[in-house]
């Protein structure tokens, strides 16, 4: 394609015979056809009520299947498990049934695609909650910060965060269970695997980190009892799907939705190397150095030291996500930092970032105004590059997927 673009006159990127990103990868069962995942994004444009997966979601996933691997948005496992207005559930049947429409849609475009697995924890609101109750969290701890509701009126309005009720430990097994049954809706709604949100400060990395879990229980105090959670859940999950078709995210260095731990090199070290136990199909680390990078910046001493860390004790597949463009994931793998790496907001502005890379295209810069909620617009009008050049849109954009 580059060598096309060359005919042609375009200003484009000579790929390089040592191009890692274009090497196809062996993921457990899956066999990737190059390196580049497209990151878990949320969008809030599920379907209301219900927060139900629609054609329109099939067909931005679809624009997207050339993806070695997509990984969704966020989907919560239960209502109780939700943190912001339209986002998708897979706790009903209507949510397993238009989940179907984006599976087939992205095989249908030769894509593999794998749900993530979430519950926000204490990064909820009344108003989202079953009943108005209080979101729940390991412990009663208020995060700083606001809630992404909907008003009366049907728009979005931030709400401040409230107080959340402390989960009682005879409510664990009901956690694990809610996990355990969206493995198996997305086993039914034909994903190809399952990755269970561990990340970002949700409920999972809130019993993980010190600051937001004050528990004195055995989901509390020591590392091993503040993982208990996470491990009870991917064995659940792995049940369901096999280890190889689960994955986790976890953010190590992370400060997203007010977390923080008192000694992150020791917790999430540890969490990795008994990870390493399991055949998981991956790791996928949040990058500590994201905001380094994407300023040209070398990584910060500690990120460095993190990210190292994390290669060392987890001896599986490890994805590196954040502020990555080509030449910079072109470098971490040569340097053999990570596996696989995935892209966020490049993917979300660019169906077909896989191709734009390889020939060295421009890409179409993403706009923030269009992140969450609405329609098309901002969502599924991104253009590829083939429709730069005047051809018809792919299938997903014409009337069918309407
Ligand atoms: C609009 C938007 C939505 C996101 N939603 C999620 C999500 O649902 N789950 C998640 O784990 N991370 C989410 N993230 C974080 C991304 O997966 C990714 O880590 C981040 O964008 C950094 O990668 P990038 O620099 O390539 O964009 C989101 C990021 C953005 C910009």
């Amino acid at each position: 394609m580059a060598f096309a673009a060359a005919l042609t006159g375009e200003a484009a990127r000579t790929p390089q015979a040592s191009d890692l990103l274009f090497e196809p990868y062996k993921l457990g069962p899956l066999t990737l056809p190059h390196r580049m995942v497209m990151a878990p994004l949320t969008r809030s444009r599920a379907r209301q009520p219900g927060n139900v997966p629609t054609l329109l979601n099939a067909c931005y996933y679809a624009q997207r299947a050339s993806a070695a691997l997509i990984i969704s948005e966020a989907t919560q496992v239960s209502m109780q498990g939700q943190g912001y207005a339209w986002t998708p559930g897979i706790h009903s049947r209507e949510q397993i049934d238009g989940w179907r429409l984006v599976t087939d849609a992205v095989h249908e475009a030769g894509g593999r695609i794998f749900l993530q697995l979430w519950h926000v924890g204490r990064i909820s609101h009344p108003s989202l909650q079953p009943d108005k109750m209080l979101p729940v969290a390991p412990s009663a701890i208020t995060p700083a910060g606001e809630a992404f509701i909907e008003n009366e009126k049907g728009e979005a309005e931030l709400a401040p965060f409230v107080r959340p009720r402390g989960l009682q430990i005879e409510e664990m097994p009901y956690l694990v269970q809610q996990y355990a049954r969206s493995a198996r809706n997305a086993l039914a709604a034909k994903f190809d695997g399952v990755e269970v949100h561990g990340a970002n400060g949700y409920l999972i990395d809130q019993f993980i980190s010190s600051g937001t879990n004050r528990r004195s229980d055995a989901y509390g105090g020591s590392i091993e009892n503040r993982a208990r959670l996470l491990m009870e859940v991917l064995e659940a999950v792995s049940e369901v799907w096999g280890p190889d078709r689960v994955g986790l995210r976890l953010s190590p260095l992370g400060s997203l939705n007010d977390i923080s731990d008192a000694d992150p090199e020791a917790t999430f070290g540890a969490i990795a190397q008994k990870l390493s136990d399991f055949r998981f199909a991956y790791l996928h680390i949040v990058n500590p150095a994201a905001a380094a990078i994407e300023k040209g910046e070398a990584p910060g001493a500690r990120a460095q030291r993190m990210l190292a860390l994390m290669r060392k004790k987890y001896r599986g597949t490890l994805i590196i996500a954040g502020g990555f463009d080509h030449d910079t994931a072109e470098a971490w793998l040569e340097h053999g930092k990570g596996d696989l790496i995935a892209f966020g907001r490049k993917f979300l502005a660019n169906p077909d970032l896989p191709d734009r890379f390889r020939t060295g295209r421009p890409l179409n810069a993403d706009d923030p105004s269009t992140y969450y909620g609405g329609g098309a617009k901002g969502y599924t009008d991104y253009p590829s590059l083939a429709q730069e050049r005047g051809e018809r849109p792919k299938a997903c954009v014409d009337d069918r997927w309407r």
